[in-house]
């Protein structure tokens, strides 16, 4: 079978899904692999790197018409989708609930798609988890976005010039961007406070070194480990026990997320109001439509003081440990998918059944939007 990995095509996405050492043990795995040319050139992998280890480098034409199975990091935009082929595979971040004319077109094409998104949240699923692998360096590179754009450092110093006491950091969202939030402020030196409406987070945020900030809540804001959308009541409540904490601090980091939802709005203009001037919020839910009411995806903006910088989960600037990871995670899945260099569609598999969106240009229940 031959697998063609695609250039990333999405504005500002340096990463690539398959390295060349990935590719090597593809090949080592019985694939022939297929590489658009300079597809790993921003993430510091050159074609020659992936010749080296025995794949091909060939046009994006060649992929899409002799590629058995397509890979790619973002969705396919609708001119590709066009171009796919009856029992064509293709497996990549779909966000199929938000792109269902997407899951149209590769059904009407007889395709085949396998959505990395929709990765089972189980034990056993951790190694193919693009979405853990990927937040855990978007919270990383959060903090230290944060530390360029902040006017305090983060430490506290002692210096015959007088004492800087440590920089205060916020994090909303306990998940796995939010405690690797933590864990890079902490090291760096600050203050670091987090809340989550998952009351179980609290023991992992303070084994950081994080104060939490408990918001009341009757066990009744989650559901099997997951955030549901928080009532009113709750949001009351939440801006109540953490305004103290956002109004002192100097850098916020929102990761709040819920599964198939928008992002719930954190902040609000009116608080943004009462925060420091030269405070910055970064706000890594801004794909999502964002924690904080003024961010805006993919800018800088300075409101009443404060910069609020709206980016997304995307690690885009460590793009080279991000396509590490990414083909890493890309092809745990594609052993467990595949017996040699043949699919096994096991369709009693939970992994396979949950990510598996359009089967031979049937949309399956996962990739149904009700
Ligand atoms: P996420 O990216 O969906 O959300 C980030 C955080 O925001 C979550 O902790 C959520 O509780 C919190 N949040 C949502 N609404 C909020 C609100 N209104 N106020 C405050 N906080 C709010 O979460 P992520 O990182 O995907 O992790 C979710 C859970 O999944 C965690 O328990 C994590 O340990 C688990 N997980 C399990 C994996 C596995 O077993 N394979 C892999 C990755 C995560």
């Amino acid at each position: 079978m031959i697998i063609g990995v695609l250039k990333e095509t999405q504005k500002g996405d340096k990463r690539v899904a398959i390295t060349p050492k990935i590719a090597k043990q593809l090949i080592q795995n019985g694939f022939e692999v297929r590489v658009q040319e300079d597809a790993g050139s921003n993430s510091s992998y050159k074609n020659s790197d992936y010749s080296k280890a025995g794949a091909s480098i060939r046009s994006k034409e060649d992929l899409f018409k002799n590629a058995n199975i397509l890979i790619r990091i973002n969705p396919f935009d609708n001119k590709e989708l066009e171009k796919l082929k009856k029992g064509q595979i293709i497996i990549a971040q779909l966000f199929h609930k938000s792109h269902p004319n997407d899951i149209k077109i590769i059904s009407q094409r007889g395709a085949t798609s396998f959505s990395m998104d929709a990765m089972p949240r189980i034990s056993r699923a951790q190694d193919m988890d693009v979405l853990s692998s990927q937040n855990n360096l978007a919270g990383y590179k959060a903090v230290i976005k944060g530390a360029y754009e902040m006017t305090k450092i983060f430490p506290l110093m002692m210096t015959a010039a007088g004492t800087i006491s440590p920089a205060r950091v916020l994090v909303y969202g306990v998940g796995v961007a939010g405690l690797q939030a933590i864990a890079t402020a902490k090291r760096l030196g600050a203050i670091v406070e987090a809340t989550d409406i998952r009351t179980e987070t609290k023991e992992q945020a303070e084994s950081l070194g994080a104060k939490f900030i408990m918001v009341d809540n009757n066990g009744e804001e989650s559901e099997g480990g997951y955030a549901k959308v928080a009532s009113e009541d709750y949001a009351r409540r939440q801006k109540e026990a953490v305004n103290t904490s956002l109004f002192k601090a100097d850098l916020v980091i929102t990761t709040a997320m819920v599964p198939g939802r928008t992002s719930p709005v954190l902040i609000t203009e009116e608080q943004v109001k009462q925060m420091q001037n030269g405070a910055v919020i970064i706000d890594l839910a801004a794909a999502q439509g964002g924690n904080c009411e003024l961010s805006v995806m993919n800018k800088t903006i300075i409101e009443h003081g404060v910069k609020i910088i709206g980016t997304t989960i995307a690690p885009e600037s460590v793009s080279t440990n991000a396509s590490d990871m990414y083909a890493k995670n890309t092809y745990n899945y594609l052993v467990h998918l595949t017996e040699g260099n043949q699919f096994k569609f096991d369709l009693e598999d939970q992994i396979t059944d949950e990510t598996l969106i359009v089967y031979n240009g049937t949309i399956r229940q996962n990739g149904k939007i009700s």
